[in-house]
């Protein structure tokens, strides 16, 4: 019998092609999901989809288990959703990996995760990782940077912007750097801290780095967008993103996003670990990128969306 690992978010981003990296390498999968799959989905038969509760079921959901790859985050607050919870949340599915026998936990962080932070974000994805640490649960930390691929929203809805927006507003002066990263490199390193036994804590992070001013204008060339990039003051870049998030029923960006990729947050301070080259995708694939803008609050807050 092949050996069984746990995936949250195994029919969103991330967790999918870290689902699909764990059955080319011969083993099972089950996805913890909070809705039922969609049956067209790629993975929706080969793996088994059983609920994610954060309740007391989440131990006889995680029994049977060796690893544990958890993607389960949020990326801003809304309504009841709050860091804090998420904080809660992820702890809870720490001790259930422990109370289940779980053998090994891979824990999807950000770069640059820091219980100082001003960012919520990053100090709640520190405290998550501080959680594990103390858990005693053989465990790996991976944090990412920017992480592109297929479904990603970022790339895509800035590709988007450039191809249907008269401007394109880059907040501050636009020379701090962004890493990205891709989902197939994101997946092989979380799959391959798995397989080791020892404690890590390691970066997710691309061969190629760009000030983000050059990186909006390489995707704009590639989707040949019309868009005009312009640098403006963050709380205009932000009240503009604001006010178009409005009219697409979405948000964008939110001002600590901003600010946090203003930090130079989306780089890392470490040897990259991923071989893909995000300008050869972007070569790949350039004439579909952003063809359709892609909903934050249709993904992930269904039913909020137009609240
Ligand atoms: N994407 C990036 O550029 C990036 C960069 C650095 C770090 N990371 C980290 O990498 C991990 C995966 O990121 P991703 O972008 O691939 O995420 P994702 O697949 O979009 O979401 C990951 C998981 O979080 C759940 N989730 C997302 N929003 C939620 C909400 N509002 N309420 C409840 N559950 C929610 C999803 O559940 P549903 O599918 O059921 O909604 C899914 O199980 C995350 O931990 C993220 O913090 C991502």
């Amino acid at each position: 019998m092949a050996e069984l690992d746990a995936v949250t978010g195994a029919f969103s981003f991330t967790g999918r092609y870290i689902a699909e990296e764990l059955l080319a390498r011969g083993r099972g999968v089950r996805a913890l999901t909070r809705r039922p799959p969609d049956p067209a989905h790629p993975l929706a038969d080969r793996v088994e989809a059983v609920p994610f509760v954060f309740d007391a079921s989440l131990t006889e959901r995680l029994t049977g288990v060796d690893t544990l790859y958890n993607t389960y985050w949020v990326r801003f607050e809304r309504n009841e959703t709050t860091f804090d919870r998420a904080v809660e949340n992820t702890i809870s599915l720490f001790r259930a990996a422990k109370s289940a026998g779980v053998r090994r936990v891979v824990h999807v962080s950000v770069a640059h995760a820091d219980e100082t932070s001003p960012f919520p974000y990053f100090r709640g994805k520190a405290a998550t990782e501080e959680a594990l640490r103390a858990s005693g649960l053989s465990h790996a930390v991976v944090r990412p940077t920017l992480v592109y691929g297929p479904e990603d929203i970022l790339v895509n809805n800035i590709a988007w912007a450039l191809r249907h927006l008269p401007l394109f507003l880059v907040p501050g002066d636009g020379r701090y750097e962004v890493q990205p990263v891709s989902v197939w490199d994101t997946a092989r390193i979380c799959v391959q801290a798995g397989s080791r036994d020892e404690d890590v804590t390691l970066d997710a992070a691309g061969p190629e780095r760009w000030a983000f001013l050059d990186f909006v204008n390489l995707i704009k060339s590639h989707v040949r967008g019309r868009a005009v990039v312009q640098t403006a003051p963050v709380v205009v870049a932000h009240t503009v993103g604001a006010f178009a998030g409005l009219a697409l029923h979405d948000v964008i960006a939110t001002r600590d996003e901003l600010d946090a990729t203003l930090a130079g947050l989306l780089a890392s301070d470490e040897t990259p670990l991923a071989r893909d080259r995000f300008s050869e995708w972007l070569a790949e694939i350039g004439g579909d990128l952003g063809l359709a803008y892609r909903s934050q609050l249709e993904r992930h807050f269904r039913g909020e969306a137009r609240a």
